[in-house]
């Protein structure tokens, strides 16, 4: 009964979106026949497949192609190349860029001016105009072409503090408003616009099929259609509009559509995998981005980390090449992905002609030593492994691109309208565009007796570790790379979700009270709880499967101790994308999918409360664009399977005037799945929640760790790459007195069940230097009761090895029994753990850890 009503209101959002986005003229029916197992059936009909070929909104000009002649025929080889060489700024001085003759940087995420995550609009700015100052230099006949420098603002200017930061794709996708988009894009140009900058790593245009997938929060949908009516008008927002007086003023910002092609539909959902189906699948799932982006007339496209029937997407000249520039006529640059092309079998970060000849134009190379990758580039070029046709036809577009972009007439980026002005960064006209994004795309799923929405002057309790967190609503790409180790004051001008239900309901006279564990003074008429997924960016947000935190009860717990004490309670769920939270849902009269709304929670209130005279204020607008499971292992549900049973479908989304008949009774069974996890996972590429990693000085200094380096009296620690970006940490004593590292919570957490069952503590190490004094490792669980063991010896014996993986078993902790779980009050003050890993010493040490887990089953039976 509930699935009839549940399909009539997803078939009426889909009408009212077809009016607005044109549903009609998208791939659709070959969306919506392409049944996951179709996806996987192999590539029999590939040389069938015929790839649009499509008009850009700009067109080629027969004078920017004579400049451009005249250009090329000035330029030495090492002049061409640089155009091509793409680093980091850590990487690069101004002194780089002209002596290698760099056509651009980047700024990756997290990486701001002077490693300063405070740094002013004028600090980006001053750096801008420094690349720039040396770029056009024409000393000794040099061209002096002008640099551009890109940067990761996909949800808003994700990297400098006080910017307007917009709910995640995936958000905006259930907004359903394609006009929304184009407001957006032009709103991120201008923010970043004040930085002097030039050029957006975005949008993404990934349609993900597998849930899984960490990056599932970056794609507007798991359907073609929704991606397509985006895609153009995002880049129209960015770039401007051809033949309009806003197109590429210097205001707007030349855009990228990523990541080329098939990002988001990996097997098993895996970061920067291999890409399932057909060629049919790339074009009809994966190519509906790209196909109204290039129309638009975005002028780059990123390739994809990921492969394609075994090849990756770096080197594949007939997706790249024959594809997009000969067949869909794409006339942009093919910029790389963080030395993606490095992944080439034959290749290193360092050393690619493959992937020129296969078509990419520009290396994106964050390696220190990207300088050997300019000689080797132009060694392939002198000796012909690299043509000198395809040489020219890449430095031809990357000219083409910014000779439309106007970059050279528009003069130093201090001297554009908006540099510097720090009125434009998060103005108020800005945040206005995200409240709007954040009250349209915010999803009703179950509205028991009408619960919702509230009455302004009702008693309100609001908590959640959500409640009160504008780093954890703001998710990944947030002031940090992965949004992570932020707080509040990270983000000035925003408002956390309970600021702006506070504004609203003290405004008229009701009563709030604010409270992360549930706990209150006078009881509430109703309960906001705000609760969900933690930040991660890329490759961190990889799931095994979509139960929801399966070995963290404590939101269902929350839930229903509030609605055993007799209040309603309406749950307001953080994701990046839809979950198994039956138990939650069953726990809670209310459910709303707000996805990871941004800097401006003010929207949410907005939205739940009715306007002073007890009106509807804005209705729930947000319908999903993404199936929602019924169990966890519905990770491939997409609208238009065969054997299609979401518990919400596409489209769904209550409104206000709709009766909702959803029952608490969903089933509760699929956490056995969850139960399955063998491996509590406390450090994997970063601290796992609820762990963070702590350093301790001897001075008394303590500081978690919040940004990429930490340096404290006697150790220092900084996040290292191992297999994967910044997978490891490495730390440093100085041997000024005793320093400490910890992985720590300030919650005890229960190991007892770990210790019956035989369980043992894992970590990978490398000891980059053997301690010069007594090294302990110890197992932490509050002042009196810390298990050490003395590491000396084992850390002596592996200096200077290569990573080593180290297994102690629970039991071999002294009064390890007693310490793992709770026992009998008053013990239970002193026992359970708070620091399962941890190493001091008042000596010099240096070493490198990574992947620090509990397995169940794992102990040997030996102590050292
Ligand atoms: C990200 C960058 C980030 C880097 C950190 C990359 O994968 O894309 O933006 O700064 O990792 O190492
Ligand atoms: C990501 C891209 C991003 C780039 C630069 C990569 O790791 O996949 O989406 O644009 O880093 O930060």
């Amino acid at each position: 009964m509930r699935e009839n009503s549940i399909f009539r209101r997803s078939l009426l959002a889909c009408t009212v979106f077809a009016i607005l986005a044109g549903c009609d003229s998208s791939p659709k029916d070959a969306a919506n026949n392409t049944s996951s197992a179709d996806q996987a059936s192999s590539a029999v009909e590939s040389s069938k497949v015929e790839w649009p070929v499509i008009k850009s909104a700009i067109p080629q000009d027969a004078a920017v192609e004579a400049r451009i002649d005249e250009l090329l025929a000035r330029m030495t080889v090492e002049e061409k190349v640089g155009q091509m060489i793409q680093p980091e700024i850590k990487q690069a001085t101004a002194e780089d860029v002209k002596k290698y003759h760099l056509g651009s940087v980047l700024n990756g995420g997290g990486t701001t001016p002077n490693n300063d995550k405070y740094a002013k609009l004028s600090d980006w700015v001053a750096l801008a105009d420094s690349y720039w100052h040396a770029s056009v230099d024409k000393t000794d006949g040099r061209a002096g072409i002008p640099i551009i420098w890109g940067t990761d603002a996909v949800h808003g200017l994700g990297n400098v503090v006080g910017a307007t930061l917009f709910p995640h794709n995936i958000a905006l996708g259930a907004t359903h408003n394609p006009e929304l988009l184009k407001k957006i894009g032009e709103v991120t140009a201008r923010e970043i616009a004040a930085t002097g900058l030039d050029w957006n790593f975005s949008p993404t245009v990934a349609v993900a099929r597998d849930d899984r997938w960490g990056r599932t929060y970056e794609a507007w949908s798991e359907d073609p259609e929704v991606v397509g009516a985006y895609a153009g008008e995002m880049v129209k927002g960015l770039q401007g509009v051809y033949g309009t007086d806003e197109y590429f003023t210097d205001r707007h910002v030349i855009a990228t559509a990523k990541h080329f092609i098939g990002d988001g539909g990996t097997l098993d959902g895996v970061d920067r995998g291999e890409t399932q189906g057909d060629e049919k699948v790339l074009r009809d799932i994966h190519g509906a981005g790209y196909f109204t982006g290039i129309e638009a007339g975005v002028q780059v496209v990123m390739a994809s980390f990921t492969s394609w029937q075994g090849t990756r997407m770096h080197g594949h000249e007939y997706l790249l090449t024959n594809v997009l520039k000969e067949r869909m006529g794409f006339d942009g640059f093919v910029v790389g992905d963080w030395s993606g092309h490095g992944f080439i079998p034959g290749c290193t970060a360092l050393d690619c002609p493959q992937a020129i000849n296969a078509g990419l134009d520009i290396f994106m190379v964050p390696e220190p030593e990207w300088k050997t990758l300019f000689h080797n580039t132009v060694e392939q070029v002198n000796s012909g492994v690299i043509s000198a046709q395809r040489l020219d036809d890449a430095v031809r577009r990357i000219l083409r691109v910014k000779i439309r972009a106007g970059l050279f007439e528009r003069g130093a980026p201090s001297t554009r309208s908006l540099a510097g002005r720090e009125d434009v960064l998060g103005s108020a006209e800005h945040r206005a565009v995200a409240l709007q994004a954040v009250r349209e795309s915010l999803v009703l799923l179950k509205n028991k007796n009408g619960l919702l929405p509230l009455s302004r002057n009702s008693n309100v309790l609001v908590t959640g570790d959500g409640a009160d967190n504008i780093g954890k609503q703001a998710g990944g790409w947030s002031v940090s790379w992965q949004g992570t180790g932020n707080t509040n004051t990270d983000f000035p001008g925003g408002t956390s979700i309970y600021a702006g239900i506070n504004k609203v309901v003290s405004e008229a006279g009701g009563q709030v009270e604010l409270s992360e564990d549930g706990s209150f003074k006078n009881k509430p008429d109703v309960a906001i709880v705000v609760f969900g997924e933690d930040p991660y960016a890329e490759m961190q947000g990889d799931v095994a499967n979509l139960a929801y935190k399966p070995r963290d009860q404590r939101d269902w717990e929350l839930l229903k101790s509030l609605q055993a004490q007799g209040i309603p309670v309406v749950s307001l769920f953080i994701t990046g994308r839809p979950l198994w939270v039956n138990r939650e849902i069953n726990a809670s009269d209310a459910f709303v999918s707000i996805w990871q709304p941004g800097t401006e929670g003010q929207g949410i209130a907005d939205v739940i409360f009715r306007n002073a005279e007890g009106e509807v204020n804005h209705d729930m607008k947000g319908r999903l664009t993404f199936s929602w499971p019924t169990r966890p292992d519905q990770f491939l549900l997409n609208r238009g399977d065969a054997d299609y049973q979401p518990l919400f479908p596409y489209g769904f989304g209550l409104s206000y005037q709709d009766k909702d008949t959803l029952g608490d009774d969903l089933s509760e069974e699929g956490i056995a799945l969850g139960e399955t996890v063998e491996v509590l996972e406390i450090f994997n590429r970063r601290p796992i929640a609820p762990w963070d990693i702590e350093i301790i000085g001897f001075q008394n200094d303590r500081e978690v760790m919040s940004s990429n380096t930490l340096s404290l009296s006697s150790l220092s620690i900084e996040a290292v790459d191992r297999n994967e970006q910044q997978d490891a940490r490495r730390v440093v004593w100085n041997g000024k007195g005793v320093g400490q590292v910890a992985l720590g919570t300030a919650n005890r957490q229960d190991f007892l069940s770990y210790a019956q069952e035989k369980s043992a503590l894992i970590f990978d190490i490398k000891v980059n230097r053997a301690p010069t004094d007594k090294t302990l490792f110890r197992l932490g669980c509050g002042s009196y009761c810390a298990s050490d063991l003395d590491f000396t010896e084992k850390l002596t014996a592996l200096a200077g090895k290569e990573w080593q993986t180290i297994s102690i078993d629970l039991t071999c902790f002294p009064n390890a029994g007693a310490n793992f779980g709770v026992t009998q009050p008053p013990e239970e003050f002193l026992t359970q753990v708070l620091q399962p890993f941890s190493l001091l010493t008042s000596g010099e040490l240096d070493i490198t850890f990574a992947r620090v887990r509990l397995e169940r089953g794992a102990a040997t039976g030996q102590c050292q």
